[in-house]
Formats: structure tokens, C-alpha cells, sequence
């Protein structure tokens, strides 16, 4: 594995999909701006809602972003697991009616695992994808991932507050069997429960649907178009890439921590309180 520092995942990401016709926006502030519905940014995609849902135009039909975030669903598992924060950084890239599914599966493949790109030996990835979304398993297989990296799971729906909402494919990184003291992380993944072996790194959501709140899902009226919306944790991709046991050991948090230890006189005594 390559050894990168977080700026240089920054730079290779908006490279990445700038050179393949997205245009780069700036991350938007934490406020929301005219909606209601949300008291945060809690992904890349909120700032981009009104594009989807086709009330606003966008300059470009294929955008890449890196956005601040405040998330609080999964506040539970913040200092518990060494991979959740309440604030973070998703790189995303987005189609607003361009391409779909297909093609944001060859994209992710590519800047996975190409030698020009981030070069991740592709028997390190396993992924999930909905459960009925057969495109989407085929696309998979189609590209090189073995059928036993593969994982269908109902839970594989995104959805976050009103919005543009769908099913997703979440890609993992195995950080291997050190990570894996009771050899059970696998079954664990498959049943979508909590384990440190393999690490989300990205969402694609295959956005095609607008949720609405007391609405039932099976309900949600389709968007006037089909879209693509994905989430890579920076946090994540750093701690992956310097090979550190947890997020806040990477080049974005550790610095923080050593101001603390120093300004208090108290040392950070590592991992005792994580599970
Ligand atoms: N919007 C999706 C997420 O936040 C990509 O996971």
C-alpha cells in the first residue's frame, strides 16, 4: 500500500474526477442555507439537494466536492470504535442526471485500484450492495470483485433527513486479521453488525428517489432524474494510507491530540476505552 498524507488524498481524489469532467466545488459552511429540514451539513450531497431534486440547475451535470460534516446518527459509536466522528470530511463526486450506476462503479474501481490512481489490491475491497439490486452485483463482478467479496444486505439504503435518498453499495477496506482477534469479523460484516477489521471507506448511493418524512419508503416518489452521490471519509482513507490503528492517530488528529497532551500536561494513553 501506498503511503499518503491527507492533503495528498485530498489532491488525488479532486484530480481524479476533475480529469473526468467534474467540476470542483468548494465544501459548503456547516449552516445549511434555505433548509429547514436540517439544523447541520451532515454529508457532501446536503449542499447539492436542490440540484437533484431539479429545483436548481447545476453549472455541471458531474460535480467532486470535499465538505465539512457534522453527523450525530452514529454518535454513539464516537470514541467507542476507531473509525466514527461527529465532525469530518467526505470527498464525494456527483452525478445530477449524467451517469448512473454503472459508471460510478467503474469509477470507483479505477481510482481504487488503478497504478495510476490509489492502487489498492483489489482482494483488500469487499462490498456491499441492497439486497435486490442485481445491476448493481453484476457491475461488481463484471469489473474483477470476487463473488465472495460481494455482500447483499437490506440495509443498503441511504437516506438522511428529507431528501434525495437510494440504494447504496458501500465499499471496504480489509485492514486484516489483526484486526480480527476472534476470526469473526466476516460474519459480522455479512450481518451488518459492528467489527474493526473491515473499514468502510466509501458510500455510493444510487440516488433515485426523494424521502419524505411520515412518507413509507416504498412510497417515495422518484426524482425527476437519476443521480449518483457518494461519501469517502477522509479521516478514514488517512488512517488507511499511513497505516495507523485509528483515526486519531492519522496526520489530520494526531497533531491535535499533542497540543492537548502538551497544554495539559496529560498524556493521551491510547486505546484503553475503545472496544
Ligand atoms: N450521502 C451518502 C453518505 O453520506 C454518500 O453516506
Amino acid at each position: 500500500m501506498k503511503k499518503m498524507t491527507s492533503n495528498e488524498i485530498r489532491k488525488m481524489w479532486i484530480d481524479y474526477f476533475t480529469q473526468h469532467g467534474h467540476k470542483y466545488v468548494e465544501s459548503a459552511s456547516l449552516i445549511p442555507v434555505n433548509d429547514n429540514s436540517l439544523l447541520w451539513i451532515n454529508a457532501g450531497v446536503t449542499p447539492l439537494k436542490k440540484f437533484f431534486d431539479g429545483s436548481v440547475v447545476p453549472e455541471s451535470s458531474r460535480l467532486v466536492n470535499i465538505q465539512k460534516c457534522i453527523r450525530t446518527n452514529d454518535i454513539e459509536n464516537v470514541g467507542v470504535t476507531k473509525r466514527h466522528l461527529t465532525f469530518f470530511e467526505m470527498m464525494g463526486n456527483f452525478s445530477i442526471g449524467d451517469y448512473f450506476k454503472d459508471e460510478a462503479i467503474e469509477f470507483a474501481y479505477e481510482l481504487l485500484t488503478s497504478k495510476d490512481w490509489f492502487a489498492i489490491p483489489l482482494e483488500k475491497l469487499y462490498v456491499t450492495i441492497y439486497t435486490h439490486d442485481d445491476e448493481a452485483y453484476k457491475k461488481w463482478v463484471e469489473v474483477g470483485l470476487k463473488e465472495d467479496h460481494l455482500i447483499r444486505l437490506d440495509g443498503n439504503f441511504w437516506e438522511i433527513g428529507e431528501g434525495p435518498c437510494g440504494p447504496d453499495s458501500e465499499i471496504f477496506y480489509d485492514r486484516g486479521e489483526k484486526y480480527d482477534p476472534n476470526h469473526d469479523a466476516l460474519e459480522k460484516l455479512k450481518q451488518d453488525e459492528e467489527q474493526e477489521r473491515y473499514v468502510e471507506i466509501w458510500n455510493n448511493v444510487f440516488s433515485q428517489y426523494n424521502s419524505k418524512p411520515g412518507v413509507p419508503r416504498e412510497k417515495y416518489q422518484e426524482l425527476p432524474h437519476k443521480n449518483i452521490d457518494t461519501g469517502a471519509g477522509l479521516e478514514r482513507w488517512s488512517m488507511i494510507f499511513q497505516d495507523v490503528p485509528s483515526i486519531f492517530e492519522t496526520d489530520l488528529l494526531a497533531p491535535i491530540i499533542r497540543k492537548i497532551e502538551e497544554m495539559s500536561g496529560i498524556l493521551y494513553n491510547d486505546q484503553t476505552s475503545f472496544k
